[in-house]
This record gives structure tokens, C-alpha cells and sequence, in this order.
């Protein structure tokens, strides 16, 4: 590294919690190998078929919650060097868990949504869930069954708090992606807003992604998040 940081954004993808034993969507047995991408994650899927939409999200978000499934030394390196480091620190995540969160971290975005919330169709007033929900589930705020649907972000869809993210990627003099393949924008271009303005640009994968960040570091997230950002604080 040239110099120390004074603003960081921070990328997260599935791969950060796939060793929490979260699957990840374009690894060979991962999500997107065994349910099609058009059926359970686009507005099309969900108006064909909502039952089998809503069937999928609740078994991630009971999966999410059983107790095997905890944060790992990744999320928990992050949260640490947020507590510790002085200066600006945004972690944007594209994970729908709640990982990140529960390892300590704050100033954090889930910019394609959460499993632990679901949303109103007519109001999109946001409630908390950690229950199945379906068609036949009753809407706190207008009392009808039919109105819900998971707080995610699907294809086609836009993102949330873009706003707030491109300001701090034009803002940051360190971007970093853990663990996601750069293959859905806006997320995969993160990284070349950050470089015209000048910000290093830093990955950590499992394996190459194909992307040209300054910095590459190859390794499982467990082991390469906490030495890199244990450096970044000693520098
Ligand atoms: N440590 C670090 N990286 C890992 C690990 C690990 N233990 N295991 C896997 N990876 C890497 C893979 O090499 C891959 O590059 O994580 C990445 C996971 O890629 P994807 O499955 O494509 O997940 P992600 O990039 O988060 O997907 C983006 O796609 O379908 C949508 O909305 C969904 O948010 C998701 C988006």
C-alpha cells in the first residue's frame, strides 16, 4: 500500500459467508446450479409463480437461522478494523444474510436487500420476519393476505442506496471486493468508479475473477480478510 487510507468502501459477496456454510449462487453446487435464476429471483418468476418464490426465500432464511450458521473470522475481522480504524468505513454488501451485522459491524448497506425482512406490495412499508411467509400471510399494515414479498433485490431490479454508495465510492482511497465474481452490476463496476477516482482498488477471492483491481490476493476469506485488514491497521 502507497499511503494510509483515509476512506475505505468495502465490497462483500457470497464468498464471505461461504464459509459460514452459506452457499454461494455461481459456484458448480451452488444456488443458481440447482434453481433457475428467471423463477425464483426476477418480478416475472414471482407473478408466474409466487408459491415457489416464497418457498425458496423461506428455506434461505431457515437456513440462515439455524445455529450452525454464525458469522466467521472474516465478517468478524471486518467489524474489528471498522471499531478500530479512524477514518471513513462503508461496507456494502450484496449478501442478504445477516452475517455481517451480527459479527459487529455498523455502518453497513445491504444493497440487494435482507432474508430477514419482507416488504408490502402496496404501502412498501418494511417489517422485520423471521418466520415463513406466503400468499396466504396477512399484512401488518393493510390486513390482506397477497401483499407480501421478500425484501430482496431481483434481477431487474435496482439496487438499493446507490446514491449514498457511488458518493462514498467517489469519496474512498481504498476499495476492496471480498469474495464475489463481479458478474452482476452495479456491484461489478464498483471497482472503476472508485479508480477514476484515483482509489487502489484491491480483491480478495478464492479465485480470479477476471477483474482488474491494482491488488489481487488469492486465499479463503478466513484467512485472507483478517492478515489483510490486520496490515491495513498497522500501517
Ligand atoms: N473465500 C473467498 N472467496 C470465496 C470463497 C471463500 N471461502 N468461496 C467462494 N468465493 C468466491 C468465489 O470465487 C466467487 O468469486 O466468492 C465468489 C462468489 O460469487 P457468486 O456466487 O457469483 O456470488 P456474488 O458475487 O455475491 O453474487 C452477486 O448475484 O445472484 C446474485 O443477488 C445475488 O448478490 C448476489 C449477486
Amino acid at each position: 500500500m502507497n499511503s494510509s487510507p483515509r476512506s475505505i468502501v468495502v465490497l462483500t459477496g457470497a464468498g464471505i459467508s461461504a464459509e459460514s456454510g452459506i452457499e454461494t449462487f455461481r459456484a458448480v453446487d451452488g444456488l443458481w446450479a440447482n434453481h433457475d435464476v428467471n423463477d425464483v429471483a426476477t418480478p416475472e418468476g414471482f407473478e408466474r409463480n409466487p408459491q415457489l418464490v416464497y418457498q425458496f426465500y423461506n428455506q434461505r432464511r431457515q437456513q440462515l437461522l439455524a445455529e450452525d450458521i454464525r458469522p466467521n473470522a472474516a465478517h468478524t475481522a471486518l467489524a474489528k478494523f471498522e471499531h478500530d480504524f479512524p477514518g471513513e468505513f462503508l461496507l456494502v454488501t450484496q449478501n442478504i444474510d445477516n452475517l455481517h451485522e451480527r459479527a459487529g459491524s455498523q455502518n453497513l448497506l445491504h444493497m440487494h436487500g435482507e432474508l430477514l425482512k419482507m416488504r408490502c406490495l402496496n404501502s412498501r412499508m418494511v417489517f422485520e420476519t423471521r418466520e415463513n411467509f406466503d400468499f396466504d400471510t396477512e399484512c401488518q399494515c393493510c390486513r390482506s393476505p397477497g401483499n407480501l414479498r421478500p425484501h430482496v433485490v431481483w434481477f431487474g431490479e435496482m439496487p438499493f442506496f446507490m446514491n449514498q454508495i457511488n458518493m462514498a465510492l467517489e469519496a474512498c482511497d481504498l476499495f476492496i471486493a471480498i469474495g464475489t465474481s463481479g458478474n452482476v452490476y452495479p456491484a461489478s463496476g464498483f471497482y472503476q468508479t472508485a479508480k477514476i477516482r484515483k482509489a487502489r482498488t484491491v480483491e480478495l477471492n478464492l479465485d480470479q475473477t477476471g477483474s482488474s483491481f491494482d491488488t489481487h490476493v488469492y486465499g479463503p476469506a478466513t484467512e485472507v480478510v483478517p492478515e489483510f485488514f490486520g496490515d491495513l491497521l498497522d500501517q
